[in-house]
């Protein structure tokens, strides 16, 4: 079993004790195996791995699932013993906010975009609570899911902005079989919403499908196979469909070549679900 801390003293010693270089892993508990493909990534990357384990109360806004977000504590140290992590950081709120944060990261323009508009402030809480894991873990790599697209993206620019010694590491996402990409909140899911829910992952495939007649192309075969789900039963209600900059998150004009995202979120009764697939949009016309 890996050891388990959840001061920062003992963190500090296990850190001190663990010697060699450290990924860390951050996530918020509910681990499945997305969550251990980037354990088994980061056992790639460093000697020890660290995953944290803390469900961040400063990322979800009002009215959202923070009281239900799935904690399954016992599971997921099993899960990391079996995937060969060394160590897992487990605090309490008390913890990570002894007192209520005064100063925060702020995620500027970029936090404000696509998932950002029907969560504003999410991404300046998730800033904030990795730039405090960064600090007390301190590790050489962090592994992030490129499931969340816009969070990986969000956290290479805080890195670069702030000059932080840490390497970020973005692992491809883990799907079932028939394309759902997992999510902790996939439990949340009845078996005729899973069905509807399927509707992201069929788009994105669609969209990447026409990805040889551009952008236009491929929201035109996306947004077809999400108006069906619009009207299914139970509906999917779309939250937004974009193909955007894989750094920036800016909308990427009709001419675009090269990397891009497209990007889908959307609501499937109360759960709310978000899906991308990293696109190559090919080599610019030669002049
Ligand atoms: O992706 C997550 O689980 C969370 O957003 C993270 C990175 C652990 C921060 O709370």
């Amino acid at each position: 079993m890996p050891a388990v801390v959840r001061t920062r003293e003992e963190l500090a010693e296990a850190r001190a004790a663990a010697g060699g270089s450290l990924a860390l892993v951050p996530t918020m508990g509910a681990l499945h195996e997305g969550h251990r493909s980037l354990i088994r990534e980061a056992r790639r990357r460093a000697d020890v791995v660290a995953v944290s384990v803390f469900v961040n109360p400063l990322q979800f806004g009002p009215g959202e699932d923070f009281d239900r977000y799935p904690r399954t504590f016992d599971a997921d140290l099993r899960a990391c013993a079996e995937e060969g992590a060394a160590l897992v950081f487990a605090p309490g709120r008390e913890v990570m906010y002894p007192t209520e944060p005064q100063v925060t990261v702020r995620s500027g323009p970029m936090g404000a975009r696509v998932e950002g508009v029907t969560r504003p402030g999410h991404f300046d809480g998730m800033l904030t609570v990795v730039l405090k894991l960064f600090n007390l873990v301190r590790p050489d790599v962090a592994v992030f899911g490129q499931k969340d697209a816009q969070q990986l993206a969000m956290i290479r620019r805080m890195v670069l902005d702030l000059n932080l010694p840490v390497e970020v590491v973005g692992a491809p996402t883990v799907r079932e079989p028939d394309g759902l990409a997992l999510s902790s909140r996939n439990r949340y899911l009845s078996a005729d919403e899973r069905a509807t829910a399927l509707a992201l992952s069929r788009a994105l495939r669609a969209g990447a499908d026409a990805a040889r007649g551009g952008p236009e192309a491929i929201a035109g075969a996306a947004r077809a196979v999400l108006a069906e789900a619009a009207t299914a039963e139970p509906p999917l209600t779309l939250d937004y469909l974009v193909l955007v900059d894989p750094a920036t998150f800016l909308e990427v004009a009709d001419a675009h070549t090269g990397p891009a995202v497209l990007a889908a979120a959307g609501r499937v009764g109360a759960t709310h679900l978000i899906d991308n697939l990293p696109l190559d949009l090919g080599a610019p016309p030669e002049r």
